[in-house]
């Protein structure tokens, strides 16, 4: 558990900075490829735990996942309908999306699995996916409240079906379509709210025959099995989840002025740029281009002063991983912003809302804890107080928590000190040192600090 204190930024962030490879994207390269006859090469892959984590399901599975010197990934697929049987429980670490993708997988091999998290993933709810699997046949134990472990049995044939998302999660989508890829007929999923697209994206470029269209307003979207999928070589975009941060700390340090290099701008995905230009956010994109299949720019940010705003809960998906950072913005704003409609913040890796208001008011931020958001009042650009001595901020194996509090702490008087920087590692290995190197912080404090992780 390595505790640490952000200190406050000694200087603007400036110049220009690349973020790792998208996590969504570097799951679902892994596992498609995974599904294969033959070889696919994933150039730009997230080496953060999560992807890790899926990389190690998908040798389990019969596929050869290999990382070469050149920092590219080679993936020999075992071939969808020949999935072999892990000989052992995977453990899925933190990742939700490792696990509600493959359940989604092994429901339509004739194999069983099972699977295992940490303390956060084995609180979250998997009955979400266990209600559509189950309808196509397969076999799902689950622990008491439909949590990890879990032990399944895939069915062959599995059954098609169509399936209308009661909670707007692209993770859903994701395991049934991904089911639905060695089922013969074709799956539906209806989508009445969209959520990020990379699953139909990535599944098209690997040869998948998908149909998507509208219905009533509502996304509709088949999927024919049993499908032939061909190799692919992918370059997976930067992360905007994981460029959020710096989105954030360049916008309330002032004189910021930095350029976030590739970040991936796919527009169910880029919902913190339009929250943050809503509070009168500087940032504009450069550079506007395709990689893989996905819209890429480089974005210059500069120091604004933010304005309070009512935010759109129709906005929610498409930021829904970027309201712990959005919430730090918030604070140092001028006025009152306030969000709702989020329910589902509190099933992510933390109860994201209980999380972040705990956090915020211990750095000296205003956070009013409602059921479906928060209400902030911020700070009108004055830097928070910092954390109190001796008092640190809980993560609760939280990555993103982690990560917005040391933003937070760029803009604090005395710094903000938080229990436990181990979880950024998976999403975003490198992330303190390149935030310490764009706000040029001092390397160390004594007393004040422990080691930079990762
Ligand atoms: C993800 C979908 C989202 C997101 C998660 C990644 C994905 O989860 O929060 O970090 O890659 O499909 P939900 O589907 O639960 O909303």
């Amino acid at each position: 558990m390595p505790a640490h204190t952000f200190l406050p930024a000694s200087a603007p962030l400036t110049g220009r900075i690349a973020v790792p490879g998208d996590k969504s994207i570097s799951h679902r390269a892994l596992m498609f490829a995974g599904l294969t006859v033959g070889r696919s090469t994933i150039a730009g892959l997230l080496e953060g735990e999560d992807v890790l984590a899926t990389a190690a399901a998908m040798r389990a599975f019969g596929a050869r996942v290999e990382r070469l010197e050149d920092g590219a990934w080679v993936v020999d697929g075992a071939g969808l309908g020949s999935l072999l049987e892990p000989a052992q429980a995977l453990d899925m670490g933190n990742s939700g999306t490792s696990t509600r993708l493959l359940m989604g997988l092994v429901a339509s091999h004739g194999i069983t699995a099972t699977f295992t998290g940490d303390a956060s993933l084995s609180r979250r709810p998997m009955e979400r996916v266990i209600t559509p699997l189950a309808r196509m046949g397969a076999a799902i134990n689950a622990s008491p409240g439909g949590t990890l472990p879990l032990m399944m049995r895939g069915a062959l044939p599995a059954v098609p079906i169509t399936y209308r998302l009661p909670v707007a999660s692209a993770q859903v989508k994701s395991a049934v379509l991904l089911a639905g890829l060695n089922t013969p007929g074709i799956t539906r999923v209806i989508e009445p709210v969209p959520t990020r697209d990379h699953t139909e994206r990535m599944l098209e470029g690997f040869g998948a025959r998908l149909e998507i269209g509208e219905e009533g307003g509502e996304k509709v979207i088949d999927i024919h099995g049993e499908a032939d999928l061909t190799p692919l070589d992918v370059t997976v975009p930067g992360d905007p989840s994981s460029a959020a941060f710096f989105m954030v700390a360049a916008s309330i340090v002032p004189g910021s002025d930095l350029v976030i290099e590739n970040v991936g701008m796919n527009p169910t995905r880029a919902g913190l740029v339009e929250a943050l230009r809503q509070m009168g956010a500087e940032i504009t994109e450069e550079n506007p281009r395709e990689v893989g299949g996905e819209p890429v720019a480089d974005l210059r940010v500069r120091h604004a002063h933010l304005k309070g705003a009512e935010i759109d809960p129709a906005l929610g998906p498409a930021m829904i991983d970027e309201f712990p950072a959005f919430f730090v913005a918030a604070a140092m704003a001028e006025g009152t912003t306030t969000t709702s409609g989020l329910e589902e913040l509190r099933v992510k890796e933390s109860d994201r809302l209980a999380a972040m208001a705990a956090a915020l008011t211990l750095a000296g931020a205003r956070a009013e804890e409602h059921e479906d958001g928060l209400v902030i009042h911020g700070s009108g650009g004055e830097p928070l107080p910092g954390t109190p001595e001796g008092a640190e901020v809980a993560t609760h194996l939280d990555h993103r928590i982690a990560m917005s509090m040391a933003v937070a702490g760029l803009a604090s008087r005395s710094g903000v000190a938080i229990d436990d920087t181990g979880p950024i590692a998976t999403s975003f290995p490198g992330f303190a040192s390149l935030l310490e190197e764009a706000a040029a912080q001092p390397q160390s404090s004594p007393g004040r600090k422990s080691e930079i992780p990762g």
